[in-house]
């Protein structure tokens, strides 16, 4: 079948604007595919970012008929004949496709994503056990790819909102057994740009390539600050 491809383009000292591509595909090919096939053959300016190809390493989150999603996951027969693909929102477009991440891991250095743990080492590993191990496993499924924070309401209006994925990747730590470094992160969950700004609006859940229900692991988040239970 054949499909038009639209992209929002940018380019430094061009402002944002549409560009369509007219190309035939089997419908079994991938977003990603179509880009890279327009990359090689029909505009090598094209600028996107990819690495793995296979929904590991959340590169190439981007907004795709109006819903941010991984381009190596999503399939153009799912899609219809027009296919729209622009930058992830409320990230600083830099040119085309590609977007500032700094804003986005800046949050995520902030809630302190490493295990903190003064205590003297044991002899051997610090145990833990698999009842221990499940209750932060669902967090240890993200992969960065920024499409939840990009699709949240409240990070499109305040930019200083840590967002989801920050908060996602706060409770992997907060809830391992092992952990010892809460008081230290709540600082930055527990301040006017943390957990309290979330309005339960389920975007981020919407929106995660990796099932997380990461609307859920907030309200887990904001129960523990207030509760302080683990
Ligand atoms: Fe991506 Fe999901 Fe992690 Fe958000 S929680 S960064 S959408 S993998
Ligand atoms: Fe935003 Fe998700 Fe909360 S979309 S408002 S972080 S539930
Ligand atoms: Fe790695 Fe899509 S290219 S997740």
């Amino acid at each position: 079948m054949r499909v038009e491809l639209r992209i929002l383009r940018r380019a430094p000292g061009r402002g944002p604007y549409w560009q369509a591509f007219s190309l035939e595909t089997e419908g079994r090919e991938r977003v990603l595919d179509l880009l890279l096939r327009v990359k090689a053959e029909l505009d090598g300016t094209l600028a996107f970012r990819y690495s793995c190809g296979h929904g590991v390493c959340g590169s190439d989150a981007m907004t795709i008929n109006g819903r941010n999603r991984l381009a190596c996951k999503t399939l153009v027969k799912d899609l219809g004949r027009i296919l729209t693909v622009e930058p992830l929102r409320a990230l600083p477009a830099r040119k085309d496709l590609i977007v500032d991440l700094e804003p986005f891991f800046a949050a995520y250095r902030a809630v302190k994503p490493y295990l903190i743990n003064d205590e003297p080492p044991p002899a051997r590993e610090r145990l833990q056990s698999p009842e221990e191990r499940a209750r932060y496993e669902e967090a240890t499924r993200c992969i960065l790819c920024a499409a939840c924070t990009s699709s949240c309401p409240v990070y499109w209006v305040n930019g200083h909102y840590i967002g989801p994925a920050a908060i996602v990747q706060a409770h992997r730590f907060l809830f391992d057994s092992r952990d010892r470094g809460k008081r230290e992160r709540f600082k930055a969950l527990g301040s006017g740009s943390g957990v309290w700004r979330c309005r339960t609006a389920y975007n981020c859940t919407e929106a995660c390539p990796r099932d997380i229900p990461v609307t859920q692991l907030i309200e887990e988040v904001k129960r523990a600050i207030l509760f302080d239970r683990f």
